[in-house]
């Protein structure tokens, strides 16, 4: 684009309490270049006034489907041809309904129909919104159309929630909006496979050997693997999460049965992320009926489960393979030897303990691979899976180029 075209961006307005925050979002698009013309909902006007909209945007706010002085002065097939890009800011869940059944009850909800340009919508909502399965559908749909998600982040809610569904903040998603999304197609059509979660061990029909991890770095891999175009398997272990949108989701309990699983779809995989805290070791064998209680003492024999990772790693022509390293200390020299050992294309290591990593929503990563290494800072598991991602993207594309010039 070139200075004299700014960017034309279709700021939709829809109801939802984060509409407080898009008036910062068109001061800070506008900030950068972008040109900005805002469509209001019916029930976006509750939250926020078009007066407050029409200063900061320097532009008559659109409402009306059936106002004729304004549809005379550009109709909405010409505001729909007018955006470079159309964003919907805070999505409620309501009009990501009406997107996904093809509505074209309101003025934008019919632009929505008519435009040629990409949609971006940033979700904001309840938590538990979110995660109902209709929503799920719905934006499984939208994706699936190739729409795009901003977000939305986890964090407090207007409604005294903490969980998933607050709206990305402004001025990042400023940043996205003009820059493409960030990390936005780079897995076009990359077919990814992610084990997440913990394994549960049988000792007997109730009981269980597994670890803490909660499966939140596995399922947020999935989520912004979606977001960068990828088409997104994951195998998880006993989690109470919500399936990201558009992820198709395999759930397990055993070691064994993740093996399975993996080994059923691996033969479709073009990258393998190996999130799950699979367990080392499993009982020799699981007891057929409840153990009773009536030795004094008992000993659990344990025999080595499969791993996973290493055997997809030595599959021949088998997938771009990334692991995981929980380390208490020696962090790198540990990754490095994992990297080495299990034949990995690239691990991420990170130090557990100290209100990081397991069942935490905060992490921090380095990425290693052969001759190089990347630093992610501690951050929300969200934003951390974003940063990953791009990470395997661009590596995932190098090993590609290198082997296809071999
Ligand atoms: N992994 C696996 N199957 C297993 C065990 C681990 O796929 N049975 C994967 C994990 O998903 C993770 C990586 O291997 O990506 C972790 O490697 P591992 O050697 O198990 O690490 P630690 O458990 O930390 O090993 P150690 O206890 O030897 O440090």
């Amino acid at each position: 684009m070139t200075p004299s075209t700014p960017p034309r961006i279709l700021l939709g307005i829809t109801g939802g309490i984060a509409a407080y925050k898009s008036p910062d979002l068109v001061r800070r698009l506008r900030d950068r270049g972008a040109e900005v013309q805002v469509v209001m909902t019916g029930a976006a006007e509750r939250f926020v006034t078009r007066q407050t909209f029409q200063a900061v945007s320097g532009r008559p706010v659109r409402t009306e489907l059936w106002d004729e002085a304004a549809e005379a002065a550009m109709g909405h097939i010409e505001l729909a041809r007018w955006a470079g890009r159309v964003v919907i800011a805070p999505a409620s869940a309501d009009f990501i309904a009406r997107l996904a059944a093809g509505l074209a009850d309101d003025l934008l909800a019919t632009i929505c129909l008519a435009t040629e340009a990409p949609i971006l919508l940033a979700p904001a909502m309840n938590r538990v919104m979110w995660a109902n399965a209709a929503t799920r559908a719905n934006i499984g749909t939208l994706t699936g159309r190739g729409m795009r998600l901003l977000g939305p982040d986890d964090g407090n809610q207007a409604c005294g929630d903490t969980g998933a569904g607050r709206m990305v903040e402004p001025d990042r998603m400023a940043e996205a909006i003009l820059a493409g999304i960030a990390g936005a197609g780079l897995l076009e059509g990359v077919r990814m496979l992610i084990t997440a979660g913990p394994t549960r061990e049988p000792i007997d029909p109730v009981r269980f050997i597994s670890n803490r991890s909660s499966g939140k770095m596995g399922f947020a891999l999935a989520a912004a693997a979606v977001e960068s175009g990828a088409k997104v398997r994951l195998v998880a272990g006993p989690v109470g999460l919500p399936t990201p949108a558009a992820v198709e989701r395999i759930d397990v309990e055993s070691a064994e049965q993740m093996l399975d699983a993996v080994h059923r779809h691996i033969g479709q995989t073009d990258i393998f992320v190996a999130a799950a805290a699979v367990a080392d070791y499993r009982p020799a064998s699981a007891a057929r009926d409840k153990i009773k209680k009536t030795a004094p003492e008992m000993a659990l024999k344990l025999t080595r489960a499969p791993d996973i990772l290493t055997q997809v790693a030595a599959l021949a022509n088998g997938p771009f393979t990334v692991g995981f390293a929980a380390e208490t200390r020696d962090v790198e020299k540990n990754a490095r030897a994992k990297l080495e050992q299990k034949q990995l294309d690239m691990i991420a290591a990170n130090r557990v303990g100290a209100g990081s990593g397991f069942d935490s929503d905060q992490n921090a990563l380095t990425v290693y691979w052969s001759g190089g290494e990347q630093e992610l800072p501690k951050t929300g598991k969200r934003e951390l899976a974003r940063a990953l991602v791009q990470i395997i993207a661009r590596r995932y594309v190098t090993a590609r180029e290198t082997a296809g010039s071999r």
